[in-house]
């Protein structure tokens, strides 16, 4: 099973994945390539550093965002994957990405959709004083998180969490959850 990860940011759940394909425990996954949306990330740095193939398609280089979008879908689809993983990845794709990857699109989300979707899920949870969020992962269609979930797992939020101490411990999480969901996917499931 051939996948694109697309990141916008530190990778640590990219990571993750690179080591389960990278000792075997994430068997018959090949990252094509990895790809972000801006110059720099640190995503796309340990990727290099792994050896991986990794693209820019940078959102500021467009003055349209369809032609962002256009872009983006034409990147990805050169590599023929099987799946594209939005993994930490802060950009809505458009109808034609969509479209082009049709329920191949996975998603990963800090907070039990429908539930907090958006850019900030694990601060929004905080700020609302829910007891207990956790992580999603989804099929990903033209809406802001929203789509058929996958593999759902709450996580208790203690008194004393921050945004940044409740995220590392969503992110362990969400870990587990996206490589097995990628194991899944892997056996046809
Ligand atoms: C992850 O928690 C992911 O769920 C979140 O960004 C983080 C990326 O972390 N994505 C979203 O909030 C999308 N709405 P990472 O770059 O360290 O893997």
């Amino acid at each position: 099973m051939r996948i694109v990860v697309l990141v916008s940011g530190t990778g640590s759940n990219l990571q993750a994945v690179i080591d389960a394909v990278q000792d075997g425990s994430l068997a018959n996954v090949e990252i094509a390539a990895v790809g972000a949306d801006k110059h720099g990330t640190l995503g796309v740095e340990r990727s290099a550093q792994a050896g991986i193939e990794t693209f820019v398609v940078n959102f500021k280089d467009f003055e349209d965002r369809a032609d962002w979008n256009h872009a983006l879908t034409e990147k990805c689809l050169s590599y023929a994957p099987d799946y594209v993983v939005s993994s930490g990845f802060m950009r809505i794709v458009g109808e034609e990405f969509i479209n082009a990857f049709d329920g191949t699109y996975i998603n990963t989300h800090p907070a039990l959709l429908p539930s907090f979707p958006g850019a900030h899920g694990v601060r929004d949870a905080l700020a609302y004083g829910v007891k207990v969020t956790g992580c999603t992962v989804h099929i990903a269609d033209t809406g802001v998180d929203t789509g058929p979930i996958l593999r759902q797992e709450a996580v208790a939020i203690e008194d004393d969490d921050t945004e940044d101490t409740l995220h590392e411990r969503i992110k362990v999480v969400e870990r587990r959850l996206l490589i097995a969901t990628l194991a899944d996917l892997a056996q046809g499931k």
